[in-house]
């Protein structure tokens, strides 16, 4: 019960980590690029405004004399108008002082922007000596100016923007419409992992519990006990010489592990019968492949592989059946399990004859209406054969029952 429960948890918790931690990750590289774009719109909203500020009070001849002769108050009076031009700007100062190099200089006081005007008079061409202006304006006034409540000036954590405006964006990670997208794309991905999980699971549920019954089966007839799972590794091994695909394998491996299993529904002294069987038990025995194909279909997971099991005695020269196919028409996978089953009963252990040689059992079976292109690959590998590691699926390669 703690290991059916310990996958989904993990699957939910790796999922909502994974896909938090991504938004994150996505978060910081959007809010980075905005804050870049930012910086371009502070810088130039700055500069216009001081360029605008210097060109229409502090490049003016009235002010400059005014300046020049020392008279600060009188000068301060035509700048103090500034304030109603450009809301944005919080004060306007004339001091005493040495004028700025450029026509005006901005630097950074905590959270507030100081501009200071050099004063001149119309062609710009003198500049009062010790007499400079300076326009104050809150940073965040800006800000709220271009991008409203989007951003906030943080003097500790923030990103260095135009003229060294610390930025922090205000959108965190888990703001609700963040909440609402992590939300749905988790719920979504656990779900896809979820069915795909569980639908694996039941595979091989299903899988060991047909196999299980296979083997009591196979039980009544001792010798041939691991019959099924012999054949499923000879099939396995042709169809990696065949180059399968590792999906095409796994239903090759699953379709001969079951191939047989419609002999339960054949009476067990036809099964069990060592001599030859009478033209009646001969046509109830050849009913087999047809009730596993049936009993396949019956399983969501294995329905596709009915046709591999039905066919399995045909042969290419139709004289097999259920249905006396031709070769061209028989599925290769079932022609794989109709080698493989005849090479297994050929050199297994059977009550009523020794077990043949294989180089004899491929002399044998080369006479026989089997794929001969199938069976020139087993003679070619056999060798092979004992050194030959099965992909980790394979359920039962040892046969796990017998451990129990
Ligand atoms: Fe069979």
């Amino acid at each position: 019960m703690k290991r059916k429960l310990l996958v989904p948890i993990l699957v939910v918790f790796a999922t909502i980590l994974t896909i938090t931690s991504s938004f994150y990750f996505i978060n910081v590289f959007i809010n980075e690029k905005n804050i870049d774009t930012l910086d371009h719109a502070l810088k130039s909203v700055i500069d216009l405004q001081a360029s605008a500020v210097y060109n229409g009070y502090f490049a003016w001849t009235k002010l400059y004399d005014l300046a020049v002769q020392g008279d600060l108050t009188g000068a301060y009076d035509l700048a103090k108008d500034i304030k109603n031009e450009f809301p944005l700007i919080d004060s306007v100062e004339i001091d005493q002082g040495p004028p700025p190099p450029e026509n005006y200089v901005v630097t950074l006081d905590g959270e507030l922007l100081r501009i200071e005007y050099a004063i001149r008079d119309d062609i710009e061409v003198n500049t009062a000596p010790d007499t400079y202006a300076v326009t104050i304006i809150q940073a965040i006034k800006l800000l709220n100016f271009i991008a409203p409540n989007e951003y906030r000036i943080d003097t500790a954590k923030g990103r260095k923007s135009a003229y060294g405006i610390p930025i922090v964006a205000r959108t965190t990670l888990f703001s609700a419409p963040n909440i609402l997208i992590i939300s749905v794309i988790s719920i979504l991905i656990i779900w896809i992992l979820l069915q795909r999980y569980y639908k694996k699971s039941s595979f091989n549920l299903d899988m060991r519990g047909l196999e299980s019954i296979i083997y009591l089966f196979e039980q009544t007839e001792k010798a041939s006990a691991s019959h099924s799972r012999n054949v499923a590794i000879l099939a396995l091994f042709i169809g990696k010489l065949l180059k399968f695909s590792r999906q095409r394998l796994k239903n090759l491996y699953v379709a001969a592990i079951l191939h047989d299993i419609g002999k339960i529904g054949i009476p067990t002294n036809i099964i069990t019968k060592t001599g030859k069987l009478d033209p009646r038990e001969y046509s109830q025995m050849k009913q087999h492949p047809v009730i596993s194909a049936r009993i396949l279909n019956s399983f969501k997971q294995f329905d596709r592989l009915s046709d591999i099991v039905l066919y399995h005695h045909e042969r290419e020269d139709s004289s097999g059946y259920p249905e006396g196919l031709k070769g061209k028409d028989i599925p290769l996978e079932s022609k794989i399990i109709a080698v493989a089953d005849v090479f297994e009963a050929l050199v297994g252990e059977r009550p009523y004859r020794n077990p043949i040689h294989p180089s004899s059992a491929f002399e044998k079976m080369k006479q026989m209406p089997l794929d001969q292109h199938i069976v020139a690959i087993l003679v070619e590998h056999y060798g092979e054969l004992g050194s030959f590691k099965p992909p980790k699926w394979v359920l039962s390669y040892s046969p796990w029952m017998f451990s129990a």
